[in-house]
């Protein structure tokens, strides 16, 4: 069991009494809080080590180098992979793009990518801008529980499946996809394998697998700060793939016409980085690595267990995703079926799904300082596949406790639906 008490002290914004009461964040899955020694480890950067990096001769140089350096070599080591094989991009979004961008080269008219119906925004337009080129993206269907459906995953590799790309964790239904079986069945097609760890690199243990060619994911997701995301790829595959943005730092040699690009990983980090923000990861990682993995997603499971039999109890919820704690991470998307609304559907007066708007459940939740998010999620294909507008959705991390899982479920209580 997790010392959530102890935990919790080491989060300044948790100690925040907003109109009088504690916070209760449930929005995790959004963003994550950032403990002291994260806080802490960017402003050491700037009052000791800030410079320039990669380019300096100077001490100082040399030493903000080392920091982005070793930042980079303890991400390589929290997911089991080499220093070089780490791209610092943005955010998640950046490195799905880099990738969408540089594999086009690849990729040929009539060749396909396949994703999945649960994918977030940032693992789809990227993909769905090469439609403009002539490559198809195919959805693979879910099951009526949330899974994906493997039966049509399989159907839908063809020879011309040249990409898939899937989420490891939904960030709506919580559910953790078996990464290792659909690995061995796209490299039975030849296929480039890439997942979204967004939602799960920061909730469980994980250490790379071969069958997976790229993976992107978060820094602020993983209580490290915003701005700085990471793409991991296989050396030989970042070795052959053209860079996404050129410019600053990245080349061995430029002349007039010419240019010979840096080796992985520089290739890819054209401009001067956000040292800061590797830096801040970097703290969350040791952060991260002292509570152990194992305990945070055992912490996870038992939060996500009491929650949704909690929630179960309430006679209006729809709760949406796998039941299984063992198959699904701390977050739960739910509407509010309204009494109310049906009498007016019932009497033809509109046309609804019955449903209260999921903003104002947060809204209403938000009066007893529950923080919870609504709307779409970045979803939106996984919506219209549900048939609703939207979901209110809460999510869990190392801070949260049984408590807050009251405040959620006394706070739902008091919703009217009449
Ligand atoms: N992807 C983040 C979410 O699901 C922003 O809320």
């Amino acid at each position: 069991m997790l010392d959530v008490g102890s935990i919790r002290r080491d989060f300044p914004i948790l100690q925040r009494k907003m109109d009088g009461k504690r916070i209760v964040y449930l929005d995790s899955t959004a963003t994550t809080q950032k403990p002291e020694s994260v806080i802490n480890a960017i402003a050491e950067f700037y009052r000791n080590y800030n410079a320039n990096v990669h380019r300096s001769v100077y001490k100082l140089g040399w030493e903000a180098t080392d920091c982005y350096e070793q930042a980079r070599k303890n991400v390589a080591d929290f997911i089991g992979v080499k220093s070089e094989e780490i791209v610092f991009t943005r955010n998640t979004t950046e490195s799905l793009n880099l990738l969408s961008y540089s594999l086009e080269g690849k990729l040929k008219k009539g060749d396909r990518i396949l994703i999945s119906s649960m994918e977030h925004h940032s693992n789809i337009l990227p993909w769905m801008r090469l439609e403009e080129r002539g490559i198809n993206l195919d959805y693979i269907n879910l099951t009526p529980e949330g899974f994906l459906d493997i039966e049509d995953f399989k159907s839908k590799i063809k020879k011309e499946t040249k990409i898939i790309s899937i989420t490891h964790q939904s960030n709506v239904l919580g559910t953790i996809n078996d990464i290792d079986t659909l690995s061995k069945i796209a490299k039975e097609n030849d296929s480039i394998f890439i997942v979204d760890g967004a939602q799960s690199i920061p909730h469980m243990p994980f250490k790379m697998i071969n069958g997976i060619d790229y993976m992107a994911f978060s820094g602020h997701k993983m209580l490290g700060p915003l701005g700085i995301g990471v793409l991991y790829g296989k050396y030989e595959n970042l070795s052959e793939l053209p860079p996404f943005q050129r410019g600053g730092e990245m080349i061995k040699e430029v002349d007039f016409h010419k240019v010979e690009f840096e080796d992985p990983p520089i290739k890819f980090e054209a401009g001067t980085p956000n040292v800061e923000g590797a830096v801040g990861l970097s703290a969350a990682i040791d952060y991260l690595k002292k509570i152990g993995m194992e305990n945070v997603r055992s912490h996870e499971k038992y939060l996500t267990r009491k929650a949704l039999d909690s929630l179960s109890t309430l006679k209006n919820i729809q709760i949406y995703g796998p039941r299984d704690t063992e198959k699904r991470g701390g977050v739960i998307s739910f509407n509010i079926r309204s009494e109310a609304i049906k009498r007016k559907i019932a009497s033809g007066n509109i046309h609804l799904d019955g449903l209260l708007h999921s903003h104002d459940v947060a809204s209403h939740l938000d009066e007893s300082n529950v923080f919870v998010r609504s709307g779409h999620h970045c979803a939106q294909p996984l919506m219209k596949y549900l048939n609703i507008k939207g979901t209110a959705r809460a999510s869990f991390y190392i801070y949260n406790d049984i408590d807050d899982i009251e405040a959620l479920v006394s706070g739902l209580e008091g919703i009217d639906v009449q």
